[in-house]
């Protein structure tokens, strides 16, 4: 029988009770990854908790009710994954409100950023950008003990960030792209890293609905961000840090399917003052 390829890891899923969470928490404990799920308390997190102790076995799971922009919430998510498992690798940044959040009809009806109700749009950004950090900052101090680990935030491909419907839902992202570019340079030579995952356009999730009118068939399947998300979850991705990666592009190979995260060839036309060493 092959090694597994995350035998012995401990990986954390935000957003785990459906859509992409899921899909990807099934393709992780497939390799032998233990996993702590999170997602906020419900039936759907208790199902694929169900599917995970299906492959892994009783003691391979916890389903773990927590919103993620919760301070206490979510460093007690963190806190009980490292008390049960005796550690914490992997950290998939996942769980998000979509653009229907603030919209009934975004892509058909887009609304005018001025019509975005207040308390929406912020409880997004909160959710979507401020999510991921208390997350990634209760997670990474064990990641850091152990010389090794990874955080691996699920942002959106590019021209969605600023795409008319958007509001709230792109600038969170870009909020989270440009965090996570950060987040790989404080983590430069630690042996945990940072990275970008995005299936690379509209998946066939709830938070794509049929209003659309995108056939489900040509949207990008849940299951093409199993393979990526196993990889970067692995030791095959050492050394690979501050990239996004898109999911519809894997098969084509990662010169196709990487780059750098956020947008460091604009940074290179700030201009500064010429005692400000880069
Ligand atoms: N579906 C797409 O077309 C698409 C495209 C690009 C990127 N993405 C990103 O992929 C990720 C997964 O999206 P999906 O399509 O599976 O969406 P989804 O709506 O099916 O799943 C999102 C999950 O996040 C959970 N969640 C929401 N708020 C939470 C909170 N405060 N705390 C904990 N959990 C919370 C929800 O309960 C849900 O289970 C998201 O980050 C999304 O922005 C999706």
């Amino acid at each position: 029988m092959t090694e597994r390829k995350l035998a012995g890891k401990v990986v954390m899923m935000t957003g785990a009770g459906r859509g992409l969470g899921r899909s990807m928490a099934l393709a992780l404990a497939r390799e032998g990854a233990k996993l702590a799920l999170v997602d906020l308390d419900g039936e759907e997190l208790q199902q694929v908790a169900g599917e995970v102790q299906d492959i892994g076995g009783r003691e391979s799971v916890i389903p773990l009710g927590a919103d993620v922009c919760d301070p206490d919430s979510s460093a007690t998510a963190v806190f009980y994954a490292i008390e049960n498992f005796g550690r914490l690798d992997v950290l998939f940044n996942n769980a998000a409100l979509g653009p229907q959040a603030v919209a009934a009809d975004p892509y058909g009806n887009p609304p005018k950023f001025w019509e975005l109700d207040p308390y929406t749009f912020t409880r997004m950004v909160d959710v979507n950008a401020a999510g991921p950090q208390l997350m990634a900052a209760s997670a990474v101090p064990n990641m850091l003990q152990n010389g090794w680990g990874r955080i691996v935030n699920i942002t959106t491909a590019l021209d969605a960030m600023y795409v008319p419907g958007m509001g709230a839902y792109g600038p969170s992202k870009a909020a989270l792209e440009a965090h996570t570019a950060i987040m790989a340079r404080d983590l430069e030579g630690t042996g945990v890293t940072a990275n970008v995952l995005i299936p690379g356009g509209p998946a066939n999730t709830r938070m794509i609905p049929d209003a659309t009118g995108i056939p489900r068939e040509a949207l990008i399947q849940p299951e093409e961000m199993q393979e990526p998300a196993v990889w970067l979850a692995s030791v095959q991705s050492d050394g690979h840090n501050g990239e996004r990666f898109i999911a519809g592009h894997w098969a084509d190979g990662l010169g196709k399917a990487s780059a750098p995260c956020a947008w460091p060839q604009l940074g290179k036309q700030a201009i500064l003052p010429k005692s400000v060493a880069r």
